[in-house]
């Protein structure tokens, strides 16, 4: 299991110092929205010169009409990000159509789609989808699958149903996290550590355990060394 850190923070030289802080560690780090938006491909080349070997994970979520999520995907994988995302809910055409787009780049970036969101309980769930929040998220993990991509984002609740009904290679990557049981802030379908390890999960995502914490560096290696 991998740990990817959310950098979520208010501005970018506090991103910078969290990414600084933790530069001795294996892991993933999380480029959002607003971190995205605000700081560009410039922030990519800051982390990766931080430390080469961090991965860089851009949470965009992609949603649209395939030919422009197919567009997006292709300038996104040559950003040199190691993974981005798409919503499955935009399709399985458009999922096919960002894949067929970005195969033959070298060294192409992992791509997940986001299954459901965790803030979703099973009532606001359902009020858009019309479905079962458990049985929506496989299905649309086996479309996911079916079109090519590498896995999906989902909550830890449905990591082994997902890798039953695809591949248990088929890679599984869960916001949510509360490694030891803190505080659930607007998330609803939260998990810790070690009922992520009991469902197989591959990535585990963290943010405000992290980066709101007094000391992040601790609190990363305690992850680490639980994982
Ligand atoms: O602070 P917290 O640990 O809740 O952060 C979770 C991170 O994962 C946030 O950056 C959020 O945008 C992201 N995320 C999520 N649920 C998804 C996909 C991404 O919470 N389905």
């Amino acid at each position: 299991m991998k740990l990817c850190v959310a950098l979520d923070n208010d501005t970018l030289e506090e991103n910078i110092a969290l990414a600084s802080e933790l530069r001795n560690y294996d892991i993933w780090l999380k480029i959002g929205f607003r971190a995205y938006i605000r700081d560009g491909k410039e922030l990519i080349l800051s982390l990766k010169k931080i430390n080469p070997n961090f991965k860089i994970f851009l949470d965009l979520k992609l949603y649209d009409i395939p030919n422009t999520m197919a567009d997006a995907a292709y300038e996104i994988a040559l950003l040199g990000v190691d993974m981005f995302n798409v919503h499955a809910s935009a399709g399985k055409l458009a999922m096919k159509t960002v894949m067929e787009r970005i195969k033959n780049i070298p060294n192409r970036p992992l791509v997940l789609a986001v299954t459901a969101l965790t803030s979703f309980d099973n009532s606001s769930f359902e009020y858009i989808y019309n479905d079962d929040i458990d049985r929506k998220a496989v299905l649309f993990a086996k479309d996911t699958y079916e079109a090519g991509l590498d896995g999906v984002v989902c909550s830890v609740f449905e990591s082994l149903d997902i890798k039953q009904n695809t591949s248990s290679d088929f890679i599984t990557l869960t916001p949510g996290i509360r490694p030891f049981g803190e505080d659930a802030g607007d998330q609803q379908r939260v998990a810790d550590i070690n009922s992520a390890k009991a469902n197989n999960v591959d990535f585990i995502v963290v943010g405000r355990p992290i980066y709101k914490a007094q000391k992040p560096n601790e609190i990363t290696l305690k992850i680490l060394n639980a994982i």
